[in-house]
């Protein structure tokens, strides 16, 4: 990655950029443990963080990351901003621009708007979330903690489980462990599932039958505002099919690993008893987000010209 310059989309790495992100990612997460957390290697670069949608962690993840590499952050979040006062995107990313910022890292709620701002700025741009399209650094963060807990990742097998259609995170996430070449099942209520079969991906709705073959399990978020397009008869009847609980893991692996992006919604895709069992990985997640936005971040901006290590 290092002759790259953006990060859009996983497409834009193959194996062998994803092992070095991950590599330079560990490297970080030992900077993470020291009792002084930071490094200077980002020291007088300027990074955006320009959020179009409401998130905590993720923008607070690429903060953290960006101030850990002593890098200035700039938090741009669209409520308090003059986009209330009908400043257009481009114009928006324009003036960030011309005050000299070196990496925008953007979410947005339409599909594209990275690419956009790759044509129109010099800047580096992160895609933290555009749409239902993709999120990369989740994919990449997934992929880390993946690691830690099983190792080697060939071969294994991961199911992605419950909003598939409308997931970003599982978007990118498929696309990312198919590339660590990875078997992927995709398991949700059919009109969940994309219409589209997603290239080299199992798909089913029998969740109970899946479990037992699944070395990880990764929950989606059931998002509560598209229950209202009717994509399932009820909530409680989802929950009964898809929630993963206690006596449904009981059929899994013994060293299985669950997954969640966060938000989670408890009670509903996944039970408080299974978010915080020694197995659930939710929380190693958030860990690997600073140190993979870290090495992301170091990769695009320092990595190439400076030449500079790690720490
Ligand atoms: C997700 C997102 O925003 O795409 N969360 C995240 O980045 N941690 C998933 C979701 O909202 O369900």
């Amino acid at each position: 990655m290092t002759e790259k310059r953006h990060l859009l989309d996983v497409d834009d790495l193959d194996r062998e950029d994803i092992e070095r992100v991950l590599e330079t990612a560990l490297s970080f997460s030992e900077v993470l443990r020291r009792p002084i957390k930071k490094v200077p290697s980002l020291r007088g670069k300027t990074v955006v963080n320009l959020f179009y949608e409401s998130s905590t962690r993720t923008r607070m993840s690429f903060e953290v990351a960006a101030k850990r590499l002593s890098a200035d952050v700039l938090n741009f979040t669209v409520s308090a901003s003059s986009v209330e006062k009908g400043e257009s995107f481009k114009d928006t990313a324009l003036t960030l621009e011309a005050m000299g910022v070196d990496a925008v890292v953007v979410r947005h709620p339409v599909a594209g708007a990275p690419w956009l701002l790759r044509q129109w700025l010099d800047a580096a741009i992160l895609n933290a979330g555009d749409g239902m399209h993709a999120h990369p650094t989740q994919a990449l963060l997934d992929l880390f903690t993946l690691r830690e807990r099983i190792g080697e990742l060939e071969g294994r097998t991961i199911a992605y489980v419950g909003d598939v259609l409308h997931s970003r995170v599982a978007r990118s996430g498929i696309k990312a462990c198919r590339a660590m070449g990875m078997k992927v099942i995709a398991v949700a209520p059919p009109t969940l599932l994309p219409p589209v079969a997603l290239e080299g991906v199992e798909t089913g709705s029998d969740l109970d039958a899946v479990i037992p073959r699944c070395d990880a399990i990764y929950m989606l978020r059931i998002q509560k505002e598209r229950q209202k397009e009717g994509r399932f008869p009820s909530l409680e009847e989802y929950i009964r099919l898809y929630q993963l609980n206690a006596g449904r893991l009981g059929k899994a692996k013994p060293r299985v690993v669950v997954m969640h992006p966060g938000p989670m919604n408890r009670g509903v895709e996944i039970s408080s008893e299974v978010a915080d069992a020694p197995y659930a990985a939710i929380t190693a997640q958030v860990s690997a987000g600073v140190a993979v936005r870290m090495a992301v971040l170091f990769m695009l901006l320092g990595g190439a010209e400076g030449g500079e290590k790690v720490a």
